[in-house]
């Protein structure tokens, strides 16, 4: 075992990720005069904000053709198969427009209109007059609008002398005996040290785990970890059955092709060069809800009319579009395009794959980012000191599937939405409580267990083995024995990754092998929790597409799952109803449809 010293840190409020949504609380904690720690295992602008491609919903109407929060929250609502709860959905949508104002004036470099507004493009699903046309409602600097938002929100939390501790990954929650969080431990990977941070509110902003997937278009540090460090203090997940593919990763490698290429005009052909989607979907086609298109290609490609020499991809059409929109609007994935698959945009398909892209489940909150205790007597009732946004969170306003361009929108409007909170909440400078020994003790035992292993089984090879069985038997489509298969198989990779582990260094400075080890632990619990909650769910809905239960089942199925997991990785299943009612009077509830494009 390892003895450690620990260097401690006191600050009013600290946040574990510095992507977009980490570093919007950050800005609004710092600038509310909140002493502001933000804690991340990487260089802020490489968090993975900065792949975000397409743009930000937000019904601003400078195109001109009418749009409305209530037509955006429509669409939000059934684009999340009614899975959504109306009264966050309703906040996100109408808080948009002056969120995008607002980093309009912090400096984020939008396209622009020929009279100088910001440019809005359509993407899936977004639609006027409640699914009567499709709007231009997503705000975008080009395809780089993740890049243009990060690099803003980084330079403003700099001014605002927001404390970063770069290269430090995150152990664990810090949480006393009666549930309250007090703060976390990380870990120094360039010196070596362990780091306790006290704090009044602790903010999980870690993103998404689309890794515990074989290929997937997140970067290789989207592990989840806020999910896990969760679970581990004795937290339900929420949702987690619902993972999002998006129709166009790049065959092969998964990298994204922008939903915005669909957007400006391109197309998606099978192998006859049949556009398949007006099959599927008459109206929008091409840009129906992502879910929908997925299980179209999905279906060409199962019944034999895939591309290529093994018929297994589609072919993504932009060839038609000019040179001009292509430079100016999709540059970055025509660049992408030539040096993930050969391709020249400008002469040639680009070969796509649904590709697993984003997780609509996390911790569950309410609309101000603070974790709820999800207990069945009181399932509202907040866990002191703990607070969740982003893709980290379930709030829940993406439900059962997410709309294109409510990414970049949810982490900016729950990352002020926190700040606001917080600084509602919390007095400058209050006296911290005292730390309980214990919870520092169990985050290190959990350090050492990783560090120290001597088993037989290396990192590379478990998480691989992970990754399969989630890509083979928790995909677009899924039946009940596909799921169990899979579990067995799931269950024997954890046996061994808890049990038979072999790490070769232990050393404390930039242990890249350790490092995925803590990562891989963490998104095996992930793994886990999604499996058995998507065994539970027997219905279809939105991403949960089960082959045995080909129908949604409003009746015993409008709730959300709530799934807990204990030290010997037993977990526990739990569900609470759907909010149907809206935040106000301003618009009237939307009730369960069926959901055509
Ligand atoms: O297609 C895209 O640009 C992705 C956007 C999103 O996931 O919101």
């Amino acid at each position: 075992m390892g003895s450690y010293q620990i260097m401690d840190h006191f600050y009013d409020v600290v946040i574990v990720g510095a992507g977009g949504a980490g570093l919007r609380a950050a800005l609004g904690m710092a600038t509310s005069g909140l002493k502001t720690a933000c804690v991340t295992k990487l260089f802020p602008t490489r968090s993975y904000t900065v792949a975000a491609q397409g743009g930000m919903a937000a019904a601003l109407d400078n195109m001109g053709d009418g749009d409305d929060w209530r037509f955006h929250m429509y669409d939000t609502v059934k684009g999340s198969d009614w899975l959504g709860d109306q009264d966050a959905i309703e906040y996100m949508c109408r808080e948009a427009v002056s969120a995008v104002l607002e980093l309009e004036h912090y400096g984020v470099p939008f396209s622009r209109t020929a009279d100088g507004r910001i440019y809005q493009r359509p993407f899936g699903g977004q639609t006027l007059g409640y699914g009567k046309a499709m709007v231009q409602r997503t705000c975008a600097a080009a395809d780089r609008t993740g890049h243009a938002i990060l690099h803003t929100l980084y330079q403003r939390c700099l001014e605002h002398r927001t404390a970063f501790f770069i290269e430090y990954l995150a152990l664990d929650l810090l949480m006393d005996a009666a549930g309250a969080c007090l703060g976390l431990i990380a870990w120094n990977l360039e010196a070596g040290t362990l780091h306790r941070f006290h704090a009044h509110r602790t903010i999980l902003a870690t993103g998404g785990y689309g890794r515990v997937y074989f290929s997937c278009t997140a970067a290789h540090s989207c592990t989840g970890d806020g999910n896990a460090m969760a679970l581990r203090a004795g937290l339900p997940l929420q949702d987690m059955e619902f993972t999002q593919f998006h129709p166009t990763g790049i065959y092969g490698s998964g990298c994204l092709v922008t939903e915005g290429a669909r957007g400006e005009g391109g197309y998606l052909t099978n192998a006859e060069g049949e556009r398949f989607m007006e099959r599927y979907a008459p109206s929008a086609r091409d840009l129906a809800g992502r879910d929908v298109v997925c299980r179209a290609m999905t279906i060409e490609i199962n019944e034999g009319r895939g591309c290529g020499p093994r018929k297994d991809h589609i072919l993504l059409h932009l060839e038609h579009l000019s040179a001009d929109l292509l430079h100016s609007r999709l540059p970055g994935i025509s660049e992408t395009a030539r040096v993930f698959a050969g391709v020249d945009v400008t002469r040639e398909p680009i070969p796509v794959l649904p590709t697993v892209h984003y997780n609509m489940g996390g911790v569950p909150t309410n609309l101000h980012g603070e974790v709820v205790t999800s207990r069945r007597a009181n399932p509202e009732m907040v866990v002191p000191g703990l607070m969740a946004i982003g893709e980290n969170a379930c709030v829940s306003v993406h439900g059962a599937n997410r709309l294109g361009s409510n990414s970049l929108l949810d982490i900016i409007v729950f990352g002020r939405a926190a700040a606001i909170r917080a600084a509602a909440c919390v007095r400058p400078g209050e006296k911290h409580a005292p730390m309980p020994r214990e919870a520092t003790e169990r985050a290190l035992s959990r350090f050492d267990r990783l560090r120290w292993a001597n088993g037989n089984s290396d990192v590379g090879g478990l998480r691989l083995a992970m990754q399969l069985v989630m890509q083979r038997h928790c995909a677009v489509f899924r039946d009940g024995s596909l799921l169990d298969g899979g579990s067995g198989q799931l269950d024997e990779v954890a046996a061994r990754l808890r049990g038979d582990l072999r790490l070769a260094d232990r050393s404390m400075i930039f242990n890249s092998e350790l490092v995925e080890a803590l990562e891989l632990d963490n998104m095996m619990s992930q793994a886990l929790v999604s499996l058995r909650s998507a065994i539970g769910r027997t219905e279809s809905r939105g991403s949960h597409a089960r082959e045995d239960f080909p129908k949604r089942d409003d009746q015993h199925w409008l709730k959300h799952t709530y799934c807990w997991l204990d030290a010997h990785d037993q977990s526990r299943i739990d569900y609470r109803p759907v909010h149907l009612k809206p935040l106000s009077n301003d618009i009237a509830a939307i009730p369960p449809a069926e959901r055509v494009y």
